[in-house]
Protein backbone atom coordinates (compact mmCIF):
# COMPACT_ATOMS: atom_id res chain seq x y z
CA UNK A 1 0.00 0.00 0.00
CA UNK A 2 0.98 3.44 -0.99
CA UNK A 3 2.39 6.03 2.21
CA UNK A 4 -0.76 8.30 0.61
CA UNK A 5 -3.09 5.11 1.15
CA UNK A 6 -1.52 4.90 4.29
CA UNK A 7 -2.41 8.27 5.38
CA UNK A 8 -5.94 7.68 3.98
CA UNK A 9 -6.40 4.51 6.45
CA UNK A 10 -4.73 6.38 9.43
CA UNK A 11 -6.98 9.41 9.41
CA UNK A 12 -9.92 7.36 8.64
CA UNK A 13 -9.27 5.19 11.88
CA UNK A 14 -7.62 1.91 10.93
CA UNK A 15 -10.23 0.34 8.63
CA UNK A 16 -7.95 -1.86 7.21
CA UNK A 17 -7.26 -2.77 10.56
CA UNK A 18 -7.85 -6.76 10.76
CA UNK A 19 -8.99 -6.91 7.49
CA UNK A 20 -5.32 -7.89 5.80
CA UNK A 21 -2.36 -9.98 6.07
CA UNK A 22 -2.38 -8.31 10.11
CA UNK A 23 -4.86 -9.14 12.96
CA UNK A 24 -4.53 -7.04 15.77
CA UNK A 25 -3.15 -9.47 18.09
CA UNK A 26 -0.18 -9.98 15.92
CA UNK A 27 0.65 -6.55 16.51
CA UNK A 28 0.90 -7.36 19.92
CA UNK A 29 0.31 -3.66 20.22
CA UNK A 30 1.00 -1.57 23.69
CA UNK A 31 -2.30 -1.24 25.87
CA UNK A 32 -4.05 2.05 24.84
CA UNK A 33 -3.31 4.47 27.95
CA UNK A 34 0.19 3.15 28.58
CA UNK A 35 1.92 6.03 27.71
CA UNK A 36 0.06 8.06 30.57
CA UNK A 37 2.46 8.27 33.62
CA UNK A 38 1.06 6.63 36.32
CA UNK A 39 -0.07 8.58 39.62
CA UNK A 40 -0.32 7.22 43.16
CA UNK A 41 -2.51 8.48 45.56
CA UNK A 42 -1.59 6.24 48.24
CA UNK A 43 1.80 7.91 47.94
CA UNK A 44 2.34 10.88 46.53
CA UNK A 45 4.72 12.87 48.99
CA UNK A 46 7.54 12.61 47.25
CA UNK A 47 8.26 16.01 45.82
CA UNK A 48 9.03 18.75 48.07
CA UNK A 49 6.89 21.59 49.14
CA UNK A 50 3.78 19.55 48.61
CA UNK A 51 1.86 17.44 50.91
CA UNK A 52 0.10 14.23 49.93
CA UNK A 53 -3.47 15.95 49.53
CA UNK A 54 -1.88 19.06 47.73
CA UNK A 55 0.37 16.62 45.09
CA UNK A 56 -2.89 14.22 44.49
CA UNK A 57 -5.24 17.89 43.97
CA UNK A 58 -2.62 18.41 41.20
CA UNK A 59 -2.51 15.53 39.28
CA UNK A 60 -6.34 15.39 39.45
CA UNK A 61 -6.08 18.81 38.18
CA UNK A 62 -3.49 17.93 35.22
CA UNK A 63 -6.26 15.92 34.09
CA UNK A 64 -8.23 18.48 32.32
CA UNK A 65 -8.25 19.14 28.71
CA UNK A 66 -6.63 21.48 26.66
CA UNK A 67 -5.77 22.60 23.17
CA UNK A 68 -3.53 20.38 21.26
CA UNK A 69 -3.33 18.83 24.41
CA UNK A 70 -0.48 21.50 25.47
CA UNK A 71 -0.99 21.61 29.14
CA UNK A 72 -0.58 25.00 29.56
CA UNK A 73 -0.31 25.45 33.16
CA UNK A 74 2.16 26.30 35.42
CA UNK A 75 2.20 25.90 39.58
CA UNK A 76 4.50 28.14 41.98
CA UNK A 77 4.20 27.02 45.28
CA UNK A 78 4.01 30.21 47.56
CA UNK A 79 3.58 28.29 50.87
CA UNK A 80 1.91 25.15 52.12
CA UNK A 81 -1.35 25.10 50.42
CA UNK A 82 -1.07 28.42 48.34
CA UNK A 83 -0.70 28.25 45.22
CA UNK A 84 -0.08 30.31 41.67
CA UNK A 85 -0.93 29.31 38.80
CA UNK A 86 0.39 31.06 35.44
CA UNK A 87 1.18 29.88 31.68
CA UNK A 88 3.98 28.13 30.09
CA UNK A 89 4.53 30.61 26.64
CA UNK A 90 6.26 27.53 25.74
CA UNK A 91 2.74 25.47 24.86
CA UNK A 92 0.98 28.35 23.63
CA UNK A 93 -0.54 28.39 20.07
CA UNK A 94 -0.15 31.67 17.98
CA UNK A 95 -1.01 30.37 15.04
CA UNK A 96 -4.51 28.93 15.81
CA UNK A 97 -5.12 30.70 19.06
CA UNK A 98 -3.13 33.96 19.05
CA UNK A 99 -4.92 36.20 21.92
CA UNK A 100 -4.54 32.92 23.85
CA UNK A 101 -8.31 32.78 24.17
CA UNK A 102 -7.99 29.08 23.85
CA UNK A 103 -5.14 29.05 26.66
CA UNK A 104 -6.77 30.68 29.02
CA UNK A 105 -10.13 28.80 28.37
CA UNK A 106 -8.03 25.65 29.03
CA UNK A 107 -6.74 27.21 32.68
CA UNK A 108 -10.23 27.39 33.46
CA UNK A 109 -10.75 23.82 32.72
CA UNK A 110 -7.96 22.97 34.84
CA UNK A 111 -9.36 25.23 37.81
CA UNK A 112 -12.34 23.56 37.91
CA UNK A 113 -10.85 20.28 37.85
CA UNK A 114 -8.80 21.75 40.80
CA UNK A 115 -11.66 22.96 42.37
CA UNK A 116 -13.19 19.67 42.86
CA UNK A 117 -10.23 17.52 43.20
CA UNK A 118 -9.70 19.82 46.67
CA UNK A 119 -13.08 18.94 47.67
CA UNK A 120 -12.54 15.33 47.19
CA UNK A 121 -9.40 16.04 49.60
CA UNK A 122 -11.35 17.71 51.97
CA UNK A 123 -10.71 21.65 50.94
CA UNK A 124 -12.47 23.84 50.04
CA UNK A 125 -10.07 25.99 46.46
CA UNK A 126 -10.31 29.56 46.87
CA UNK A 127 -9.75 31.11 43.48
CA UNK A 128 -9.06 34.52 42.87
CA UNK A 129 -8.45 35.58 39.36
CA UNK A 130 -5.10 38.05 39.00
CA UNK A 131 -4.19 37.83 35.27
CA UNK A 132 -5.26 41.29 34.17
CA UNK A 133 -4.99 40.07 30.12
CA UNK A 134 -4.65 36.74 28.26
CA UNK A 135 -0.73 36.99 28.51
CA UNK A 136 -0.43 37.68 31.90
CA UNK A 137 2.42 35.39 33.67
CA UNK A 138 0.51 35.17 36.50
CA UNK A 139 -3.15 34.18 36.20
CA UNK A 140 -4.55 33.33 39.42
CA UNK A 141 -4.23 32.41 42.97
CA UNK A 142 -5.33 29.13 45.18
CA UNK A 143 -5.70 28.87 48.44
CA UNK A 144 -6.89 25.32 50.22
CA UNK A 145 -8.80 25.55 53.68
CA UNK A 146 -9.56 22.91 55.33
CA UNK A 147 -13.34 22.12 55.17
CA UNK A 148 -15.62 19.44 54.26
CA UNK A 149 -17.45 20.19 51.33
CA UNK A 150 -20.00 17.92 49.22
CA UNK A 151 -17.79 16.13 46.87
CA UNK A 152 -19.99 16.86 43.81
CA UNK A 153 -17.88 14.64 40.90
CA UNK A 154 -15.85 11.58 42.04
CA UNK A 155 -11.93 11.19 41.59
CA UNK A 156 -13.21 8.49 39.11
CA UNK A 157 -15.02 10.43 36.47
CA UNK A 158 -12.43 12.72 36.90
CA UNK A 159 -9.91 10.45 35.95
CA UNK A 160 -12.23 8.79 32.97
CA UNK A 161 -13.15 11.90 31.27
CA UNK A 162 -11.92 12.39 27.91
CA UNK A 163 -12.24 13.85 24.46
CA UNK A 164 -14.13 11.28 21.96
CA UNK A 165 -13.71 11.89 18.09
CA UNK A 166 -15.01 8.77 16.30
CA UNK A 167 -18.05 6.10 17.14
CA UNK A 168 -20.83 8.65 17.70
CA UNK A 169 -24.38 7.71 17.56
CA UNK A 170 -26.73 9.36 15.46
CA UNK A 171 -29.39 9.65 18.10
CA UNK A 172 -31.17 12.57 19.49
CA UNK A 173 -30.26 13.81 23.20
CA UNK A 174 -33.46 13.20 25.36
CA UNK A 175 -34.99 15.69 26.54
CA UNK A 176 -34.00 14.83 30.03
CA UNK A 177 -30.32 14.70 29.24
CA UNK A 178 -30.41 18.24 27.51
CA UNK A 179 -31.98 20.02 30.33
CA UNK A 180 -29.29 17.86 32.92
CA UNK A 181 -26.54 19.43 30.39
CA UNK A 182 -28.17 23.29 30.40
CA UNK A 183 -29.04 23.18 33.67
CA UNK A 184 -29.11 26.50 36.02
CA UNK A 185 -27.16 28.04 32.95
CA UNK A 186 -29.86 28.80 30.26
CA UNK A 187 -28.07 32.39 29.59
CA UNK A 188 -24.55 30.58 28.55
CA UNK A 189 -25.10 26.86 27.43
CA UNK A 190 -27.44 26.06 24.25
CA UNK A 191 -27.90 22.83 22.05
CA UNK A 192 -28.80 22.74 18.41
CA UNK A 193 -29.50 19.26 17.46
CA UNK A 194 -27.53 18.62 13.81
CA UNK A 195 -30.80 18.50 12.28
CA UNK A 196 -31.61 21.47 13.03
CA UNK A 197 -31.33 25.29 11.17
CA UNK A 198 -28.38 26.43 13.59
CA UNK A 199 -27.17 22.97 13.51
CA UNK A 200 -26.54 22.50 9.92
CA UNK A 201 -25.16 26.08 9.85
CA UNK A 202 -22.10 25.07 12.40
CA UNK A 203 -21.86 21.67 10.35
CA UNK A 204 -21.29 23.59 7.75
CA UNK A 205 -19.57 26.40 9.17
CA UNK A 206 -17.05 24.12 10.94
CA UNK A 207 -16.31 22.14 7.25
CA UNK A 208 -15.54 24.80 6.02
CA UNK A 209 -13.16 26.40 8.82
CA UNK A 210 -11.24 23.05 8.74
CA UNK A 211 -10.66 23.62 4.92
CA UNK A 212 -9.36 26.94 5.71
CA UNK A 213 -7.43 26.15 8.18
CA UNK A 214 -5.45 23.08 6.62
CA UNK A 215 -4.63 25.00 4.22
CA UNK A 216 -2.64 27.55 6.32
CA UNK A 217 0.84 26.46 6.98
CA UNK A 218 1.54 28.44 9.95
CA UNK A 219 -1.92 26.46 11.87
CA UNK A 220 -0.48 22.77 10.42
CA UNK A 221 3.13 23.24 10.74
CA UNK A 222 2.08 24.56 14.67
CA UNK A 223 -0.12 21.22 14.94
CA UNK A 224 2.80 18.79 13.84
CA UNK A 225 4.68 20.08 16.40
CA UNK A 226 2.49 19.17 18.97
CA UNK A 227 1.31 15.50 17.10
CA UNK A 228 3.61 12.73 18.88
CA UNK A 229 3.58 9.91 16.42
CA UNK A 230 6.17 7.90 18.50
CA UNK A 231 6.17 6.45 21.82
CA UNK A 232 9.99 7.79 21.63
CA UNK A 233 8.48 11.29 21.68
CA UNK A 234 5.59 10.29 23.47
CA UNK A 235 7.25 9.87 26.73
CA UNK A 236 9.75 12.58 25.90
CA UNK A 237 7.02 15.41 25.57
CA UNK A 238 4.33 13.60 27.25
CA UNK A 239 1.74 16.52 26.34
CA UNK A 240 0.43 16.85 22.56
CA UNK A 241 -1.20 14.23 20.57
CA UNK A 242 -0.74 10.89 20.25
CA UNK A 243 -2.21 8.05 17.47
CA UNK A 244 -4.03 6.99 20.09
CA UNK A 245 -5.61 10.00 20.97
CA UNK A 246 -6.12 10.66 17.34
CA UNK A 247 -8.25 7.42 17.67
CA UNK A 248 -6.03 5.45 15.22
CA UNK A 249 -6.57 1.36 15.98
CA UNK A 250 -4.56 -1.56 14.85
CA UNK A 251 -1.92 -2.14 11.85
CA UNK A 252 -2.65 1.42 10.99
CA UNK A 253 -1.96 2.85 14.44
CA UNK A 254 1.33 0.55 14.36
CA UNK A 255 2.33 2.07 10.78
CA UNK A 256 1.87 5.77 12.34
CA UNK A 257 4.04 5.30 15.05
CA UNK A 258 6.48 3.99 13.56
CA UNK A 259 6.23 6.15 9.96
CA UNK A 260 4.81 9.02 10.08
CA UNK A 261 6.14 12.17 11.02
CA UNK A 262 5.80 15.98 11.00
CA UNK A 263 6.83 16.39 6.98
CA UNK A 264 3.52 13.91 6.57
CA UNK A 265 1.40 16.71 8.41
CA UNK A 266 2.40 19.20 5.93
CA UNK A 267 1.30 16.75 3.11
CA UNK A 268 -1.20 17.37 0.61
CA UNK A 269 -2.68 13.87 1.78
CA UNK A 270 -2.76 14.41 4.96
CA UNK A 271 -4.52 17.67 4.53
CA UNK A 272 -7.47 16.58 2.24
CA UNK A 273 -7.49 13.25 4.55
CA UNK A 274 -8.46 15.78 7.70
CA UNK A 275 -11.11 17.77 5.57
CA UNK A 276 -12.82 14.23 4.51
CA UNK A 277 -12.78 12.81 8.52
CA UNK A 278 -14.07 16.47 9.80
CA UNK A 279 -16.77 16.08 6.71
CA UNK A 280 -17.68 12.71 8.51
CA UNK A 281 -17.77 14.20 12.05
CA UNK A 282 -19.59 17.39 11.53
CA UNK A 283 -22.87 14.98 10.03
CA UNK A 284 -22.29 12.35 12.76
CA UNK A 285 -23.69 12.53 16.41
CA UNK A 286 -26.71 14.47 18.05
CA UNK A 287 -25.34 18.51 17.74
CA UNK A 288 -23.89 20.99 18.83
CA UNK A 289 -23.09 22.46 22.14
CA UNK A 290 -22.16 26.00 22.92
CA UNK A 291 -20.88 28.00 25.69
CA UNK A 292 -20.69 31.33 25.40
CA UNK A 293 -19.84 34.43 27.56
CA UNK A 294 -21.11 38.20 27.52
CA UNK A 295 -17.23 39.42 27.22
CA UNK A 296 -14.01 37.82 26.80
CA UNK A 297 -12.32 39.09 30.22
CA UNK A 298 -9.64 36.64 31.56
CA UNK A 299 -11.78 36.03 34.22
CA UNK A 300 -15.03 35.23 31.84
CA UNK A 301 -12.74 32.81 29.93
CA UNK A 302 -11.95 31.20 33.07
CA UNK A 303 -15.29 30.75 34.08
CA UNK A 304 -16.64 29.43 30.57
CA UNK A 305 -13.71 26.78 30.84
CA UNK A 306 -15.06 25.75 34.51
CA UNK A 307 -18.66 25.78 32.87
CA UNK A 308 -17.88 23.75 29.78
CA UNK A 309 -16.13 21.35 32.44
CA UNK A 310 -18.60 21.02 35.09
CA UNK A 311 -21.17 20.11 32.18
CA UNK A 312 -18.20 17.42 30.81
CA UNK A 313 -18.88 15.34 33.93
CA UNK A 314 -22.16 15.59 33.88
CA UNK A 315 -22.25 14.37 30.23
CA UNK A 316 -19.95 11.57 31.04
CA UNK A 317 -22.13 9.89 33.79
CA UNK A 318 -24.62 10.05 30.87
CA UNK A 319 -22.21 8.31 28.06
CA UNK A 320 -22.39 11.51 25.93
CA UNK A 321 -19.62 12.36 24.60
CA UNK A 322 -17.83 15.83 23.91
CA UNK A 323 -15.49 16.58 21.01
CA UNK A 324 -14.65 20.53 21.27
CA UNK A 325 -14.48 21.06 17.38
CA UNK A 326 -12.66 25.11 17.76
CA UNK A 327 -11.49 26.03 14.13
CA UNK A 328 -14.85 27.56 13.61
CA UNK A 329 -13.82 29.74 16.36
CA UNK A 330 -10.91 30.39 15.15
CA UNK A 331 -10.59 31.24 11.27
CA UNK A 332 -12.85 34.18 9.68
CA UNK A 333 -15.51 35.06 8.82
CA UNK A 334 -17.21 32.06 10.96
CA UNK A 335 -15.07 33.78 14.17
CA UNK A 336 -17.49 36.40 13.99
CA UNK A 337 -20.38 35.50 11.59
CA UNK A 338 -21.35 32.25 13.83
CA UNK A 339 -23.24 34.22 16.83
CA UNK A 340 -24.96 36.13 14.43
CA UNK A 341 -25.93 33.11 12.53
CA UNK A 342 -27.21 31.44 15.21
CA UNK A 343 -28.98 34.22 16.77
CA UNK A 344 -26.71 34.77 20.06
CA UNK A 345 -25.54 37.76 21.41
CA UNK A 346 -21.93 37.69 23.37
CA UNK A 347 -18.97 35.57 22.51
CA UNK A 348 -19.09 32.14 21.82
CA UNK A 349 -16.36 29.92 23.57
CA UNK A 350 -16.56 26.59 22.90
CA UNK A 351 -18.43 24.97 20.03
CA UNK A 352 -18.81 20.90 20.92
CA UNK A 353 -20.08 18.21 18.81
CA UNK A 354 -21.55 16.06 20.99
CA UNK A 355 -23.79 12.30 21.32
CA UNK A 356 -23.92 9.36 22.64
CA UNK A 357 -21.81 6.62 22.62
CA UNK A 358 -21.70 2.99 23.21
CA UNK A 359 -19.41 2.36 25.78
CA UNK A 360 -16.81 4.76 27.05
CA UNK A 361 -13.64 4.40 26.12
CA UNK A 362 -10.11 4.64 28.20
CA UNK A 363 -8.88 8.20 28.64
CA UNK A 364 -5.07 7.50 26.91
CA UNK A 365 -3.98 11.64 25.98
CA UNK A 366 -0.64 12.29 27.41
CA UNK A 367 -0.10 13.98 30.69
CA UNK A 368 3.40 15.52 32.22
CA UNK A 369 4.29 14.16 35.41
CA UNK A 370 2.87 16.98 38.32
CA UNK A 371 6.81 17.52 38.90
CA UNK A 372 7.30 18.91 35.79
CA UNK A 373 4.37 21.28 36.30
CA UNK A 374 5.88 22.94 39.20
CA UNK A 375 8.24 25.87 38.51
CA UNK A 376 9.73 25.79 41.80
CA UNK A 377 9.32 21.67 42.22
CA UNK A 378 13.44 20.07 42.59
CA UNK A 379 14.51 19.40 39.51
CA UNK A 380 14.20 16.00 38.17
CA UNK A 381 11.95 14.90 40.61
CA UNK A 382 9.23 13.16 38.44
CA UNK A 383 6.50 11.16 40.35
C1 LIG B 1 -9.91 25.12 24.43
C2 LIG B 1 -9.92 23.74 23.82
C3 LIG B 1 -10.00 23.59 22.44
C4 LIG B 1 -10.01 22.31 21.86
N1 LIG B 1 -10.15 22.20 20.50
C5 LIG B 1 -10.18 20.97 19.92
C6 LIG B 1 -10.38 20.83 18.52
O1 LIG B 1 -10.54 21.81 17.78
N2 LIG B 1 -10.41 19.57 17.99
C7 LIG B 1 -10.24 18.45 18.78
O2 LIG B 1 -10.26 17.33 18.25
N3 LIG B 1 -10.08 18.55 20.13
C8 LIG B 1 -10.05 19.78 20.70
N4 LIG B 1 -9.90 19.91 22.07
C9 LIG B 1 -9.72 18.69 22.88
C10 LIG B 1 -8.23 18.49 23.22
O3 LIG B 1 -7.50 18.10 22.08
C11 LIG B 1 -8.12 17.42 24.33
O4 LIG B 1 -8.72 17.92 25.48
C12 LIG B 1 -6.69 17.07 24.64
O5 LIG B 1 -6.08 16.43 23.56
C13 LIG B 1 -6.60 16.15 25.87
O6 LIG B 1 -7.38 15.00 25.66
P1 LIG B 1 -8.54 14.55 26.65
O7 LIG B 1 -9.61 15.59 26.59
O8 LIG B 1 -8.99 13.23 26.12
O9 LIG B 1 -7.96 14.47 28.03
C14 LIG B 1 -9.91 21.15 22.68
C15 LIG B 1 -9.85 21.31 24.09
C16 LIG B 1 -9.87 22.58 24.64
C17 LIG B 1 -9.84 22.72 26.15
Amino acid sequence: MKRREFIKYCLAGGVAAGTGLFSYSWLNMKEEGAMRSVHSFANSTNIDGLSEDEANILYLASLAPSGHNTQPWVITIIEPKQWRIGSDRTRWLPAVDPDNREMILSIGTFLEHLSLAARIQGYEAVIDVIGENNFSSEIAEVRFIKKQMAVTVSDKVIQERRTVRKGFLNSEISGEDRRMLIGNNKQAVFYYPLNSQEGSYISQANLLANKKQANRVDAQMELADWIRWSDREASQHQNGLTPESMEMKGLVRWYAKHFLSKADVLSKSFREETIKLVEEQVHNGAGWLIVKSDGSTVEELINAGRLLESIWFRAHEKRIAFHPMTQVLEESPWQTELAQEIGLAGHIQFVVRIGYIKEHLKPVSLRMPISKILVNAPHGNHI
